[in-house]
């Protein structure tokens, strides 16, 4: 199957944490914000989960980086059932989006959500994230930064459809059990049927250590 290379990027607490546990997300530095905003000016398309839109109401685009609308990555929304709120800043005219829904979306939000971006239907219940893989490649998307959140990050780690891991490491713990991590869902049973990767690079941005991996198993995708 054709699908986009994909990057997988966060901001994480120390002890693996994207949200505090009462969903708080200060944990990037000035510094890795604009690390980030520049991975989302040089990639095609970046993605996140609906809960993601639904916490943080993010702009998905390269403005720290850039003035330039066409710098901004297409935004892509996993949101099965066309919540995506309509005065979400991702739907702003800042640059394109598209949501992809399942079958079960209700129709009524669905036609609304049309009126402001591009809405595709994969799979019956949940978002069917191959068939989504290969639309955004028939759209020309051959790298896609994914933004999470935990669920959605394990969705595409499980699937195979993760080629890179960029995490910068903050100085901060704040434990928490329901505290979202970098990968949520249902876990594997065993470390070495998880996702095995390659250290690439590291090195220290201001307060922060960013780590940067490779994906040595699931490749094919
Ligand atoms: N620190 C960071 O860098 C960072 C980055 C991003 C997010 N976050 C935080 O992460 C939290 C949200 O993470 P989350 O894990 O709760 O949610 P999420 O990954 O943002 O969204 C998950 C939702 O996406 C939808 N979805 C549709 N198809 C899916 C599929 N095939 N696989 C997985 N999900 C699918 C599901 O809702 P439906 O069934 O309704 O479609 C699912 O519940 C927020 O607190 C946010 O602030 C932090």
């Amino acid at each position: 199957m054709k699908r986009p290379h994909v990057i997988l990027n966060a901001g994480i607490t120390l002890d693996g944490k994207i949200a505090s546990r009462s969903g708080n997300t200060e944990i990037s530095s000035p510094e890795d914000m604009l690390r980030v905003h520049g991975i989302r000016k040089e990639v095609d398309a970046i993605m996140v989960g609906i809960n993601t839109v639904l916490a943080d109401d993010p702009k998905l685009t390269a403005h720290k980086v850039s003035d330039d609308p066409g710098d901004n990555p297409l935004r892509v929304v996993v949101d099965s059932r066309a919540r995506t709120p309509l005065g979400s800043r991702v739907l702003n005219h800042k640059a394109e989006t598209l949501i992809a829904v399942s079958e079960t979306a209700d129709a009524g939000r669905v036609e609304a959500l049309r009126e402001h971006c591009e809405v595709v239907v994969c799979g019956r219940s949940r978002v069917d994230l191959g068939c989504l893989m290969g639309k955004l490649h028939g759209m020309g998307v051959r790298t896609l930064l994914l933004e999470g959140g935990g669920t959605l990050n394990w969705s595409m780690l499980e699937a195979g459809f993760v080629d890179e891991v960029r995490v910068a490491i903050a100085p901060w713990i704040v434990g928490g059990k329901d505290a979202v991590t970098l990968v949520e869902g249902e876990g594997f049973d065993r470390v070495r049927e998880g996702v095995e990767l390659r250290l690439l690079r590291h090195y220290t941005l201001g307060p922060d250590l960013v780590l940067e991996y490779e994906v040595k198993k699931y490749k094919s995708g």
